[in-house]
């Protein structure tokens, strides 16, 4: 597991993570002319959406080159207050010049979750660059739970351990709902990865993941295996105990 940034405050934190949004944005957008973004759900990205969504940054980014995915989502409807899209919709995208085509929200009106899973393989199999007949994202935001999740990847859940798909559905006994989620060979072949996590309630999730020293992963987090380039940004508060 990668070391963490430690940044004094969330304000400095996600103007960091904005600035480094925007080196991942023009990256891409010199490489292929277009940059396709995994966005995190949870609250902790809320702040970094906002941020991108006024001057400087939303100057910086010509929002038709954006395409956007949802790392994970909950299967519910999409006006649903427990839906990631809902929330990036209030934190950003209502407020900018976003192409809607360019918005590749999972569709949870389906009838069930892996259907819906299914479904959002392919749009990202029809959307996503492609490296050796494989989807890559330019940039994948993931946020971390305090029992070491990211995206929906679970502990003691089956989706950790697929393989053979981007994207798959899990059902979340602790939470009692259905959930859609990017899967680990997908992250891991990001150009990019940014996981961000602050605030104290983190602390103790990231000392252990900090002071794990065995090769076997004991948290979701573990596994992502980047390819590529992975960075881990958190505030003082969440950097309380290392
Ligand atoms: C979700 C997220 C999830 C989130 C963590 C942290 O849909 O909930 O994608 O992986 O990043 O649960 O959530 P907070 O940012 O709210 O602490």
């Amino acid at each position: 597991m990668i070391k963490p940034e430690v940044f004094e405050s969330s304000e400095s934190l996600h103007e960091a993570a904005a600035e480094y949004l925007i080196q991942c944005y023009e990256t891409a957008v010199s490489d292929h002319d277009s940059f396709h973004i995994a966005l995190s759900g949870g609250s902790t990205p809320k702040k970094l959406y906002q941020l991108l969504s006024k001057a400087p940054y939303t100057d910086k980014i010509d929002w038709q080159k954006v395409h956007c995915y949802f790392g994970d989502e909950r299967f519910v409807a999409h006006d649903d207050e427990q839906s990631n899209y809902r929330m990036v919709k209030e934190s950003m995208l209502d407020s900018i010049d976003f192409p809607a085509k360019n918005i590749h929200a999972v569709n949870t009106s389906l009838d069930c979750a892996p259907k819906s899973a299914e479904d959002y393989e392919k749009v990202m199999a029809d959307n996503l660059p492609k490296e050796n007949d494989q989807g890559v994202f330019d940039l994948v935001l993931l946020g971390l739970g305090t029992d070491g999740h990211t995206a929906s990847l679970f502990p003691d859940t089956e989706i950790l351990t697929v393989t053979e798909s981007n994207c798959a559905s899990v059902y979340v006994e602790k939470m009692e709902s259905w959930r859609i989620s990017i899967t680990f060979p997908v992250i891991n072949r990001a150009k990019h990865i940014l996981l961000l996590s602050e605030n104290v309630t983190k602390a103790d999730i990231v000392k252990s993941l900090c002071e794990w020293d065995k090769p076997e992963p004991n948290y979701p987090i573990q596994r992502v295996q980047p390819q590529h380039e992975m960075r881990w940004y958190i505030d003082r508060p969440a950097a309380m105990f290392i």
